[in-house]
């Protein structure tokens, strides 16, 4: 690595925004409410500067639109920023995240060192803790930049920004900072998830992936437990070591332990189970060449794990949890795992290999079984797992499926809580009956149709009696259009939002 990327840094504070020394004043704008107290003082300081914006028609406040007025010294800020809320019937939590970002993305972009994002509206209903957490993520998911491989200076991007999310109102910043604390954890967080997944499969490899877990758990008091390809022979993780064989960067299972402190919440701990696949180039049944780069980021499920552990353990939760992260790189070699060959899985189950590429069900069969004999009755895996999924849901929602309905309702509502979406699929019998074997217990593939099904069947037969849900995220790896306006493109580090929404409910 060359550079560090940008530092960011989020807090709440009590401020009167016409004194406020900031490059950037940011300020949410309803399309049809009445305007704020401080918008029109604002406007007046500035002689009429935001009304006739907003009149000549260059601003209508819908969503995802911006604007920036520039204040002349009238004030002490150098430069608003107005950004579109939309319809006040129509905004959400989701609104204000999204403006958020936008707000943090565009100030970067303008080499803004410092923002401010007032909470001008007076909402008695508010919930201001949840509103500080959701702000202080979007800020750093929308101020995030990857670029420390560029040698070319910082390309006019500062090396520090710093945001404050301000109101009058000493009682709303105290809620506020609350959940900017929780936040900000958060935020940071989903972004270092982010750059693991941006970092390309020379710097991010199990086995690196494994000495980064180990000082991320010991920074964190989490437990932490590598099993090395070495004692996978032994223990007979014979799945993993296959996907594995091909590479000389050999596999690495990680498996982290949070433990509550006081009394648990949960009786039995639970699992999250990440696919960390940290490149994926089919194995001998190779991949097509174009846009193949983009398999660095098969571990997304894993980081997802690995980053939600660090917020937990941060957070101190009160629950019982492993993290366990299946890390290999899939590779073809003349030492490789081949199409025909029948592995016995850590489980005892056997599974013949018909498709070398469908290595992430491979994998999470050893995690999940990991998962069980670790005594978890809960398991959550998250993986980039089939093409399918992209096919059949776009890149606006990842797949959830699942032996439980109750496990798919939390899931659900951690997705709406998060807005990381999920959509649920279909979990059954005929799917199972797909991945059936004729010579092994199972194939690691099933028919043409329902691609993102099969490989949800074939890992369930892996949860056996426990409550399990499973999320096909590989149209999540990076952004989709409706993100365009207010983050960069690459990794967006999915799963760490949804996943801490789900244990923080638990
Ligand atoms: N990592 C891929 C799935 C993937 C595809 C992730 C696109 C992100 C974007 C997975 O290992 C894979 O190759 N799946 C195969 C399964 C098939 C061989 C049954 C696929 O989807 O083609
Ligand atoms: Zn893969
Ligand atoms: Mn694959």
């Amino acid at each position: 690595m060359q550079k560090q990327i940008i530092k960011i840094d989020v807090k709440a504070a009590k401020a009167d925004v016409t004194k406020l020394k900031v490059d950037c004043l940011a300020l949410g704008v309803f399309s049809d409410a009445k305007d704020s107290d401080t918008l029109n003082i604002l406007d007046k300081k500035l002689d009429g500067a935001i009304s006739s914006v907003r009149k000549i028609g260059d601003f209508k406040a819908k969503t995802n639109s911006c604007i920036v007025v520039y204040t002349h010294g009238k004030i002490a800020a150098e430069r608003i920023l107005l950004v579109g809320f939309g319809e006040k019937s129509k905004a959400t939590m989701d609104t204000f995240r999204r403006a958020a970002a936008k707000a943090a993305y565009d100030a970067v972009g303008m080499g803004a060192k410092t923002l401010a994002v007032a909470m001008h509206y007076d909402e008695p209903k508010t919930d201001y803790e949840k509103l500080g957490q959701i702000a202080a993520e979007a800020i750093h998911f929308g101020a995030y930049r990857y670029d420390e491989f560029l040698t070319n200076g910082n390309n006019g991007r500062v090396d520090k920004f710093s945001a404050s999310i301000v109101s009058d109102n000493q009682a709303i910043v105290n809620k506020l900072s609350d959940g900017v604390k929780v936040g900000q954890l958060i935020g940071s967080a989903q972004n270092y998830s982010r750059t693991l997944c941006n970092r390309p499969a020379n710097y991010v490899y199990p086995q690196q992936l494994a000495s980064e877990a180990k000082k991320m758990a010991a920074a964190n008091g989490l437990g932490c437990t590598i099993i090395d390809d070495k004692k996978m022979a032994q223990l007979g993780m014979n799945a993993i070591l296959a996907v594995g064989k091909g590479a000389i960067n050999k596999p690495r299972m990680i498996i982290l332990k949070h433990k509550a402190k006081g009394r648990a919440r949960n009786s039995e701990p639970i699992a999250l189970v990440g696919k960390a696949i940290t490149f994926d180039t089919g194995g001998i049944s190779l991949k097509p060449g174009a846009d193949m780069h983009e398999m660095k980021m098969d571990m997304t499920g894993g980081a997802a794990v690995l980053m939600t552990m660090q917020i937990i353990a941060k957070l101190k939760l009160p629950l019982n949890v492993y993290g366990i992260i299946c890390a290999a790189e899939n590779r073809p070699d003349a030492g490789s795992y081949l199409p025909g060959d029948i592995i016995t899985t850590y489980s005892g189950k056997t599974i013949e290999i018909l498709n070398t590429d469908a290595e992430g069900r491979v994998v999470l069969s050893d995690g999940l079984e990991q998962a069980r004999r670790l005594g978890c009755k809960t398991a959550v895996d998250v993986a980039t797992l089939t093409g399918a999924c992209v096919v059949a849901l776009g890149k606006y929602k990842a797949g959830l499926f699942s032996n439980d309905d109750k496990l798919s309702e939390r899931l659900k509502a951690a997705a709406s809580d998060a807005d990381e979406p999920l959509w649920q699929m279909p979990y059954g019998q005929e799917y199972i009956d797909e991945v059936k074997g004729k010579i092994a217990d199972l194939k690691n593939i099933g028919s043409r149709w329902g691609g993102a099904c099969n490989g949800a069947a074939f890992i369930g037969e892996f949860a056996k009696d426990i409550a399990w849900a499973h999320l096909d995220i590989a149209g999540k790896t990076d952004i989709c259009d409706s993100m365009k306006s207010y983050t960069q493109p690459g990794s967006i580090g999915f799963g760490v939002r949804l996943l801490t929404s789900f244990l923080m409910n638990y």
